[in-house]
């Protein structure tokens, strides 16, 4: 075999081989390079007589053509196999979950998503949102709201009470969002429609209490509010809250010293089996407390009830956030696991709205 044809099946075996692009441009850069063999075989073609340069140059040249396209016909095969294996690597199931951004991981406190749920309940019945401090006077926790000094209702409330200072007054922790009412009705003038939800404190603790707890206070004061237009609203609230076409309500009688007549509510549900639901049972559980104000409570308030009335409620917020999510432990609200968060608590930008759905 002469030189060029013993290269020539060399140059050929060596394309067959190359694995991929970057070995077959390895070889055609050893072929055809500036320094390539074959390239060194044209370079011969200057020192050769004319006619041997005549047959010599077109046999070089034809082994050119025929490398040049085993060449191209290789990098072709070695494409289309580089963009299979590409495609066989980057395959996406796309019916694995997405996995969370950063900005979703975080959850909302089932507390939180409550105020916000309950928010957005009153907030399209019409009422503002009213807030007081935690820190408040016997005088707007106790006093103004018809306690009278030394009345067994005060030893019920296990206050929380700081240290008196120098003028004798001693400030407290507020045992309930009442006092939130008296100050709403000195600031404001009728009609009132206010939700007050917050903190509330108490020195208790077991299953069912913990000494910091949460409640929403309602009132309303107007010229003709009556227990009818409590029943509705709190029957409304129960609804929308409970996410239920209809809620049986028992009106219990009761006594708190702000409200006459005074009434305790209980809903009626079902708690067989382990789980609360609502709108069906023979069961009763109590959910608030409420009224028609105590003409006393308006007076101290500087307002005449003989012009104006109204009622008002309070409603325990981990009580009812309890029974809606299916948490049997108070205490869990407040030990601040992450784990337990994470399992009850609410994706961050799933705002409850009575257009798009409270809880889902
Ligand atoms: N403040 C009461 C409590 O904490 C709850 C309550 C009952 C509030 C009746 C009210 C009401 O506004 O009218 O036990």
């Amino acid at each position: 075999m002469t030189d060029l044809a013993t290269l020539e099946t060399d140059l050929t075996a060596q394309i067959a081989a190359a694995a991929d692009e970057a070995a077959l441009e390895a070889v055609r850069v050893a072929a055809l390079g500036k320094k390539g063999s074959l390239s060194a075989l044209l370079a011969t073609l200057g020192q050769m007589a004319p006619e041997e340069r005549k047959t010599a140059g077109a046999a070089i040249n034809q082994v050119k053509d025929r490398v040049t396209e085993a060449l191209t016909l290789r990098r072709e095969v070695l494409k289309s196999a580089a963009l299979d294996a590409r495609l066989a690597a980057e395959t996406v199931d796309v019916t694995l979950p997405v996995r969370e951004s950063p900005t979703e991981t975080g959850r909302i406190h089932p507390i939180s998503q409550v105020m916000d749920e309950l928010t957005a309940i009153f907030a399209d019945m019409g009422f503002a949102i009213a807030e007081g401090p935690d820190i408040e006077t016997d005088d707007y926790n106790f006093t103004k709201l018809n306690f009278p000094e030394g009345h067994p209702a005060r030893e019920m409330h296990d206050t929380f009470f700081f240290n008196p200072k120098a003028d004798g007054e001693r400030m407290l922790l507020r045992t309930h969002t009442s006092p939130v009412q008296v100050r709403t009705m000195l600031s404001n003038k009728p009609p009132i429609r206010v939700i007050c939800p917050g903190r509330t404190y108490r020195c208790d603790s077991d299953q069912t209490h913990t000494p910091m707890f949460h409640q929403v206070e309602g009132l309303v004061i107007d010229k003709g509010s009556h227990i009818g237009h409590l029943k509705w609203i709190l029957e409304e609230f129960c609804k929308a809250f409970f996410e239920v076409d209809s809620v049986k309500m028992r009106f219990r009688p009761s006594f708190f010293p702000f409200t006459e007549p005074s009434m305790e509510v209980d809903i009626q549900c079902n708690r067989q089996g382990g789980e609360v639901r609502f709108g069906e049972g023979e069961d009763w559980l109590e959910i608030l407390g409420c009224g028609m104000v105590h003409p006393n409570v308006i007076r101290n308030c500087g307002l005449d009830p003989d012009v104006y009335q109204g009622f008002a409620w309070g409603m325990g917020i981990d009580r009812i956030a309890m029974l809606k999510y299916g948490i049997n432990d108070l205490r869990q609200f407040f030990e601040a696991d992450v784990r337990w968060l994470s399992h009850y608590g609410f994706r961050p930008l799933d705002l409850p709205t009575l257009a798009g759905g409270l809880s889902s």
